[in-house]
């Protein structure tokens, strides 16, 4: 048998019902920020990903999807939305004198180790905003996000943040810890001696125990951080303090892609073991320009969705069991019951009833109709058809079996659909 392709999942019809929980407060709370939804192709050149991403991220160097296509263009499986997001934006004009608060959502795709938490096809939700340059924005992120984790009964995440302050600054910071790190060469695991010359800041973020001392003495970014930079963070952490919101500066935290400065963050969570981050981004202020666009400040973050899936599916309700199951006895029954299920659907929108289809015994349609949840079986057999009633049957309470005509049920059902919509 043809399996799916490893790491990548699929999400079968037990879960949609929580996905889409989920993905209604992610819309209901992205509009009431004043968010508009933003569509880019999956595919994209090859090269989009290694201009904006960086060539010596792991990204770009071991994980990207990238094949030929038949004019041998190297396209690439986007890994990610923010570079997309940024070469729709530029090529449709979005940006000059303009400000814009995007968000997107849809399958990423990286060729990682598949663990818990880490998959080759995952899906994100990814906010982006451009022309603000100030830490106003970067708080709205943020205290938007917050808004997320408290709508879906979140209480446990925690944030970091830090400052990479600009590319001028990190390069000098980056000599310093060449420096640091080459002088303690030998306490280097394999993947750190590797990064040492091609991307060091990244070893501040490695998860080996046995390099934390060393990590913890290793010179601090903070410390080489230009005026502007300092006032910056300090303006973003003026407005989380006063919107309550806890944080924690991680000096280490430097994120994985080459186009942030300045903030940074995560959302975290200690329940998905290696894979903590829930939610992560940050400010790229030159990522425009380097895509050939006009200078313009920008900033946002992604949510990993199967992530927050895992943590939330216990805590939201979803809403996909029927109202009513539709229960036949004869074939003239079929008919009316097929029409009567159409009239119900159109006299009361949001109602949902399922037809029992395929014939088969009363017995085995009560069967069914148990087993797909709903709160009431309508039953149509030769009685109801002779005295043009519907028999209702309650199949979560202790109630008597009604008889009632189609302005009785329109009015029953109606209260079930307010009640439990
Ligand atoms: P990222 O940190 O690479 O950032 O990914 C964002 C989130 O996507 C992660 O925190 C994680 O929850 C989820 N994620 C990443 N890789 C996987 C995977 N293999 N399996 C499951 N979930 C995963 C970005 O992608 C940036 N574009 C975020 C951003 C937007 N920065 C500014 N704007």
């Amino acid at each position: 048998m043809i399996q799916a392709i490893r790491g990548m999942k699929d999400i079968t019809p037990d879960e949609t019902p929580y996905w889409h929980v989920i993905e209604e407060a992610i819309r209901r709370i992205l509009a009431a920020y004043g968010y508009c939804e933003m569509r880019t192709p999956l595919l994209e050149q090859t090269d989009l990903f290694a201009r904006s991403i960086g060539e010596v991220t792991d990204i770009v160097e071991k994980e990207m999807y990238t094949f030929s296509d038949r004019n041998g263009d190297s396209l690439t499986l986007r890994p990610e939305g923010t570079a997309g997001c940024v070469r729709a934006c530029i090529e449709n004009g979005m940006l000059h004198n303009q400000t814009q608060r995007l968000w997107y959502t849809g399958p990423m795709f990286r060729h990682e180790r598949p663990q818990k938490g880490r998959y080759r096809q995952f899906h994100q939700v990814g906010v982006e905003t451009f022309g603000f340059s100030g830490p106003d924005i970067d708080a709205e992120l943020i205290l938007l996000s917050a808004s997320l984790w408290q709508a879906l009964g979140l209480y446990d995440l925690t944030l970091e943040i830090n400052s990479l302050g600009t590319s001028e600054n990190r390069a000098v910071y980056r000599d310093k810890l060449v420096d640091y790190f080459s002088a303690h060469l030998q306490q280097l695991d394999a993947d750190s001696q590797r990064r040492l010359h091609t991307n060091p800041l990244r070893i501040l973020d490695s998860k080996n125990p046995d390099m934390q001392a060393l990590i913890g003495d290793a010179p601090k970014l903070s410390d080489y951080l230009d005026e502007e930079s300092k006032a910056h963070f300090a303006g973003l952490i003026r407005i989380l303090e006063q919107a309550q919101i806890s944080y924690t500066v991680n000096p280490c935290l430097v994120r994985g892609l080459d186009y942030y400065s300045k903030t940074v963050f995560e959302w975290k969570t200690d329940k998905l073991g290696a894979q903590s981050a829930v939610c992560a981004g940050g400010r790229f202020d030159t990522l425009v320009e380097h895509l050939g666009g006009k200078p313009t400040p920008a900033a946002g973050f992604a949510i990993g969705m199967e992530r927050l899936f895992e943590l939330v599916k216990d805590l939201v309700e979803p809403k996909h069991l029927p109202h009513a199951y539709l229960i036949v006895d004869g074939s003239d029954a079929v008919i009316k019951g097929m029409i009567l299920a159409e009239t119900l659907r159109k006299r009361l929108p949001g109602l949902r009833v399922v037809n029992h289809c395929g014939g088969g015994s009363l017995k085995s349609q009560f069967k069914k109709a148990d087993k797909s949840g709903a709160t009431v079986a309508l039953i149509i057999g030769e009685d109801e058809l002779s005295s043009e009633t519907t028999a209702v049957k309650y199949l979560r309470e202790d109630k008597p079996q009604e008889h009632m005509s189609e302005e009785e049920l329109v009015n029953q059902l109606s209260n079930l659909v307010s009640n439990i919509r």
